[in-house]
């Protein structure tokens, strides 16, 4: 399956970024916990690397990942230099708390009047940045919603007398991975223009089958075993009595269990593990 999702405007709000990334000191980036990897924007942990610039890798959305994983997630980047790994849910504020002191950990020697700690959030569409945002500013400033890449100008706020963070809009990158490509489109940070609902809906299943098979009969009831994401597909629409030309209608079926994932409704699920 190949997906591929760059729209015009991400060229030079991409562009913007990365030269604010060489004047500031410290990046938050937020990643989805369910999929912290193909959440990471290669382009600007690049940047960062290259500018050695520390970051609090946010796994946002933690209230829908596996707890476990996300514990693993964290450990592998509190293991990295420079790197502060936090847990969050954006939709609670006591939460978001945790996020200024941890930056201000990371560089002790800024966040004075006279030398503030100058930080930059990105974070690719989706992953909750408007919502952490309108939590850290404490007002809701940003318009919220799920549809991918609807913040598009880059801003500078100033958090006190000793700290500034530039907002960035959610970018995404050219070239995509198909996998990763899959990943995005299932936890919605791909435009649903750019990809087929079952295509993304079987690659999801394989995983869930793998992974999380006990959640799927929980949600759907006992399907046959062995069963691969097809198989799954057909269950489910059988099972909720969506046929279509006297067969089972896939599409639909693809489309409640890409909900249920989205929703939260299957259960906490981490797509993605520290070692693949
Ligand atoms: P973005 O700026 O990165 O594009 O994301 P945005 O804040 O617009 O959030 C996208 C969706 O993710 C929103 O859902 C938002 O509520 C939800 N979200 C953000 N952070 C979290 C979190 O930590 N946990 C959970 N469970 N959801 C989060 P929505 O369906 O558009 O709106 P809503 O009905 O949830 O408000």
């Amino acid at each position: 399956m190949s997906i591929q999702w760059f729209p015009g405007h991400m060229i030079g709000a991409r562009k913007k970024a990365a030269e604010s990334m060489r004047m500031i000191d410290l990046v938050i980036e937020v990643l989805d916990a369910r999929v912290p990897r193909s959440s990471c924007n290669p382009t600007f942990e690049a940047l960062r690397r290259g500018g050695q610039k520390p970051a609090l890798k946010v796994l946002n959305k933690s209230d829908m990942a596996d707890p476990e994983q996300t514990r693993l997630w964290l450990q592998h980047y509190n293991a990295q230099p420079g790197v502060q790994g936090l847990a969050v849910c954006s939709k609670k504020p006591r939460e978001v708390e945790r996020i200024l002191p941890a930056c201000r950990a990371l560089r002790p020697d800024r966040g004075r009047a006279d030398k503030p700690l100058r930080m930059m959030i990105l974070g690719i569409p989706n992953v909750g940045k408007s919502t952490l945002m309108n939590a850290l500013l404490k007002r809701r400033v940003m318009h919220v919603g799920d549809e991918p890449a609807i913040t598009k100008v880059q801003m500078l706020h100033k958090l006190g007398p000793d700290m500034t963070l530039i907002d960035t809009p959610g970018m995404s990158w050219p070239g995509m991975e198909p996998d990763t490509a899959s990943k995005l489109a299932a936890t919605h940070s791909i435009g649903r223009a750019a990809y087929d609902d079952e295509d993304v809906a079987l690659s999801l299943g394989l995983t869930l089958l793998r992974r999380y098979p006990e959640l799927l009969a929980a949600r759907f009831g006992s399907f046959p075993r062995p069963c691969d994401e097809h198989g799954l597909l057909a269950f489910i629409a059988t099972s909720r009595h969506m046929v279509k030309a006297g067969g089972p209608d896939l599409a639909r079926a693809a489309t409640v269990l890409l909900n249920d994932f989205r929703s939260g409704a299957l259960g906490r699920i981490s797509l993605e593990t520290v070692d693949g």
